[in-house]
């Protein structure tokens, strides 16, 4: 059974956007300005540039490759199977590791408005939730995306436009008090906020007219967040000093707190962090339930996990899976280690795209495209250098992932192919 195609821009802008402006811009941006003092401004803007490379990778692949799996559909077709089959799997981990993230962060939000209900509960309940949305249809999965996206994005132009009038402007001075490796350790770190923008890749198949909406809802939604993202970023340290956000788990919150102090304001940015990072969650889940069934149809994970549902045309049993991952996850892991790890695993996915759009260049006969080539290889060296400015144990992480994909690989899927061929 084939999967259904009824998403238009807008719906893929909104997935691109849903899966974007999350825990990042609400969490980590605290941590990062402590990292890199105001000039987490830089620190945003770096990053943005490294996510604008890749992005016109993805854009390109994408309208290349127009099938659903997105990294794992590069790799394999613009490289090689193995290739295909590694980029597939660091973006699995990546993306549970980022929906367990984004939980805590989720569950920190709703313990805050809410206090009866434990952290723990809100971040397992909220992906438990998600997953019977996306069973029931990816269209009413992108309808109730779609509101979450309106509220999240009001909210913040709400913060920045109210914030500017409250603007202390010793708060810019020292403006980077950490140097070079204060804004570089920040731009690793709040990379974390820009993941996501090539979601609308992992659905290529469930999209209207994918070869031209799919690279053009990437560059819309990633235009829209990186301004909003500097936009925030420039207001919250002008807020508070940036040692006190440092500690904070609920930046924006902390901020109005401390430099709007509009009660309201408040409340509804925790409403919206909560709005923003279901909308995180909810496309990860769609993201990685697709991914797992491109590649469970093609063998390279165990085919049980291809069956489409027959009346809801969902991949019903890859969604269930990832579901009970990304609720089971949020029990046993820590919120900054956890986003260190993820955006590790998705640079490396990133410099994998970015290669494969290289090999995909440099068949091309057509000599704009070289210029294009020279984008990949920028986005290639770029996301290799912020991987350097990560924890070790992030490191550690993915090297042992690593080395259980070759494992399963060589042991499962080199025989699997052998025995189709
Ligand atoms: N970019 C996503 C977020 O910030 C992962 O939550």
């Amino acid at each position: 059974m084939r999967l259904k195609r009824t998403l238009s821009l807008f719906d893929a802008t909104a997935l691109g956007i849903g899966a974007i402006i999350g825990a990042g811009i609400f969490v980590i941006l605290g941590v990062a300005s402590g990292l890199a003092g105001p000039a987490i401004i830089l620190s945003i803007i770096l990053a943005g540039i490294v996510a604008s490379f890749t992005a016109v990778s993805y854009g390109k692949l994408s309208s290349t490759y127009p099938k659903e799996g997105s990294v794992y559909v590069f790799g394999k077709y613009a490289i090689s199977p193995r290739v295909g089959f590694i980029a597939g799997w660091f973006w699995l981990f990546e993306n549970i590791i980022a929906g367990v993230t984004v939980s805590i962060g989720l569950g920190s939000y709703i313990h805050t408005l809410f206090p009866v209900i434990p952290i723990v509960a809100a971040a397992a309940g909220g992906p438990f939730f998600l997953t019977i949305l996306n069973l029931v249809g990816i269209k009413q999965s992108s309808i109730f995306n779609a509101l979450l996206v309106i509220l999240k994005v009001s909210a913040l132009a709400l913060f920045v436009i109210i914030g500017f009038a409250h603007l202390n402007f010793n708060f810019y001075h020292p403006f980077a008090p950490k140097g070079l490796k204060g804004i570089l350790n920040g731009a690793a770190l709040i990379f974390f906020a820009f993941i996501g923008f090539g979601r609308p890749t992992t659905t290529a198949e469930e999209i209207k007219n994918p070869r031209r909406t799919v690279p053009l809802s990437i560059g819309l939604a990633l235009g829209i967040s990186f301004l909003i993202y500097l936009l925030v970023g420039f207001t919250l340290v002008g807020l508070e000093p940036y040692q006190q956000l440092a500690n904070s788990g609920s930046p924006l919150a902390d901020a109005i707190d401390y430099g709007i102090k509009i009660y309201w304001l408040k409340v509804f940015i925790s409403f919206a962090a909560i709005a923003a990072t279901l909308s995180v969650l909810l496309t990860t889940l769609i993201g990685v339930s697709r991914v797992t069934f491109a590649m469970a149809r093609d063998g390279y994970l165990p085919k049980y996990l291809s069956k489409v549902h027959w009346k809801y045309g969902t991949p019903y049993r890859a969604v269930l899976i990832t579901g009970l991952f990304m609720s089971f996850l949020p029990l046993v892991v820590n919120i900054s280690q956890s986003a260190n790890i993820t955006n590790f695993c998705s640079l490396l996915v990133y410099a994998l795209v970015n290669l494969s759009a290289i090999f995909m260049w440099k068949k091309s006969k057509k000599k704009h495209e070289k210029l294009f080539l020279f984008i990949s290889l920028l986005g290639l060296i770029s996301c290799v250098i912020l991987m350097f400015f990560l924890s070790w144990l992030s490191w550690l992480v993915g090297i042992i992932w690593l080395l259980i994909g070759l494992f399963y690989y060589r042991t499962y899927v080199k025989t699997f192919l052998k025995r189709i061929r």
